[in-house]
């Protein structure tokens, strides 16, 4: 009892310490603004919802699962909203998808939700600086902002901009990269809080959970199903673990033996057996693809796939 109580302590401390280094980078930045971005979050939401472009176009495809906390059909709203004109990714929808993936980390149990906490921040961290630039406007970025992505070169008044929801410098991967870029924020040899390392940063867990959601879709022809720690971790290793030091990948790897059984990941979309799990989860995983394929494009493109 003793032995194992000790040893539980230790992987709790180890789990403390990884969900702060966890994306690498949870120390570089002050609590203060951190918790006004939780603050602001909301006001964020009401900002945004005037593009149109979240109000998700297809049908809503599924119904709510009830008596849990993530929702697979939200998480499936959000993704597909996010995509916008030819290889763009609303930031919007963007972060609304990962609000719901830190659910589903949550649901997974203490030790993968200290992991989904240091992805909070990094949502936390764009939505503040979306708000600083809703509230200081530089009029001038505006009417090039706009142009990026619709080709129109047709130069609205600042008001007209910005009514049309296109104005703000973080309304898209985009607009994020091409704002932050002209203002001198993006630092390629430094640590910064930029949006766009930030932005990184979640780009590269947003692979780790697409493997790990591919592997559990996944129906061995013959063979039995292997369990989700194991398909985790295996994720892991062949994304994040990459971009981690010794020491995170040790831990994180305890953090995975934690994880439920498969059983719970049925009850946790509401389907009743593999099949009906995998057609989910390959829905959940083709939006994932589509999003993540754009913003890698993007960052691709303007060298930033190595931000410090
Ligand atoms: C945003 O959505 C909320 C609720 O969905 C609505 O009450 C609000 O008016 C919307 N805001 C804008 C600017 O459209
Ligand atoms: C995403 O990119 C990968 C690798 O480049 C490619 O194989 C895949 O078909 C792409 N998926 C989508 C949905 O664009």
């Amino acid at each position: 009892m003793g032995v194992k109580s000790k040893a539980a302590a230790a992987i709790l401390v180890l789990l403390l310490f990884l969900g702060s280094l966890w994306l690498q980078g949870g120390l570089d930045y002050h609590w203060d603004t951190c918790l006004k971005g939780y603050n602001q979050v909301n006001k964020f939401h009401q900002l945004s919802n005037s593009s149109g472009a979240d109000a998700a176009e297809g049908p809503r495809i599924l119904e709510g699962c009830p008596g849990q906390t993530f929702q697979v059909s939200m998480l499936l709203t959000h993704l597909l909203a996010a995509p916008a004109y030819s290889s763009d990714v609303l930031l919007q929808p963007y972060l609304s998808s990962w609000d719901e993936l830190v659910k589903f980390m949550e649901s997974l149990g203490p030790m993968v939700g200290l992991i989904s906490k240091e992805i909070e921040t990094k949502t936390s961290v764009i939505r503040q600086l979306a708000l600083l630039a809703e509230e200081n406007p530089e009029a001038e970025l505006s009417p090039d902002v706009h142009s990026i992505n619709s080709g129109n070169t047709d130069v609205g008044t600042k008001n007209n901009a910005e009514a049309s929801g296109h104005a703000s410098a973080y309304h898209s991967v985009r607009s994020m990269i091409w704002v932050e870029l002209n203002r001198g924020l993006v630092d390629f040899h430094h640590q910064t809080d930029s949006g766009c390392r930030t932005l990184l940063r979640l780009h590269r867990a947003l692979l780790w959970l697409k493997l790990f959601l591919e592997k559990l879709a996944e129906t061995p022809v013959a063979g039995r199903l292997r369990s989700p720690s194991e398909l985790c971790r295996e994720a892991y290793q062949r994304t994040l673990a990459n971009y981690h030091t010794w020491f995170v990948r040790r831990a994180a790897e305890l953090a995975f033996i934690a994880m439920p059984e498969r059983g719970f990941f049925f009850r946790l979309v509401c389907v009743q057996n593999q099949d009906q799990l995998s057609t989910m989860l390959t829905r959940v995983v083709e939006a994932i693809e589509e999003v993540y394929n754009r913003t890698q494009k993007a960052l691709e493109e303007n060298g930033m796939l190595d931000l410090p």
